[in-house]
């Protein structure tokens, strides 16, 4: 006997009822990855809400390019705009995600690192982008423009979060932001951590509020 599914919005559907202005960022929705609609617009919304000259956005965390390619889209009418976008594109990661990327990586049938350059390239951003393959920590030192926008999606590990936030976040100039991914998460408890030890009652931060899984606060100005 057939087993009927329930009907459910595909994610394309879901984008464009929230406004057509989001059609520019549907290239997202075919890319694999673990970004919802609310998130993506919200990486989106607050790329295409700097101002400023040569914005400067950093992506700790790219994978095969999801968020990657909203926060470019929301970049892209913007004068000499930059997304560095920081991973080691080998599937590695803190112990609770690394057997998942493993899966995924082998069902990809090859390199990481080229379904995120032709993703890139299929949604028009490539030019955007500044890849440096490696962990964060390792290129913390050469990246010393300020920063108007860090997002922050690499290993989730308490340890490696605290570390990301301690040597990037000082990069945001006053008034950018940052957005952290699976601060709200069955498994993932680093995250959360870094948020509730070092952000929410700290008075360089901001505006503080959520987005599905997705903490986004502000650098106060000085
Ligand atoms: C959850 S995935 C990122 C998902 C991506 N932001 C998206 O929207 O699809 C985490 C990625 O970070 C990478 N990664 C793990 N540790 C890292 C580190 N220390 N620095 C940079 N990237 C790291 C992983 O290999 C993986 O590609």
């Amino acid at each position: 006997m057939l087993t009927k599914k329930p009907w459910r919005l595909g994610t394309r559907a879901k984008l464009l009822m929230r406004g057509l202005r989001y059609s520019c960022i549907l290239p997202y929705a075919s890319i694999n990855g673990w970004l919802t609609v609310d998130e993506a617009i919200a990486l989106f919304e607050l790329a295409n809400g700097l101002t400023g000259p040569k914005p400067h956005a950093v992506e700790i965390g790219s994978w095969q390019g999801k968020s990657t390619v909203c926060i470019a889209r929301g970049l892209r009418a913007k004068n000499q705009a930059v997304l560095t976008c920081i991973d080691p594109f080998d599937a590695s990661g803190d112990n609770e995600s690394s057997d998942e990327y493993g899966d995924r990586a082998t069902d990809l049938g090859g390199p990481l690192r080229r379904a995120f350059e032709e993703n890139l390239a299929a949604a028009d951003v490539r030019d955007l982008i500044d890849v440096r393959p490696g962990l964060s920590h390792e290129h913390a030192a050469s990246i010393e423009e300020s920063i108007d926008l860090l997002f922050l999606d690499g290993n989730h590990s308490y340890e490696s979060v605290r570390r990301d936030f301690e040597d990037w976040s000082p990069k945001i100039r006053a008034g950018g932001f940052l957005a952290m991914h699976d601060v709200v998460h069955p498994v993932h408890a680093g995250p959360r951590r870094v948020v509730d030890e070092l952000i929410v009652d700290n008075p360089d931060w901001i505006n503080g509020h959520y987005v599905d899984s997705m903490f986004v606060t502000q650098r106060a100005s000085t």
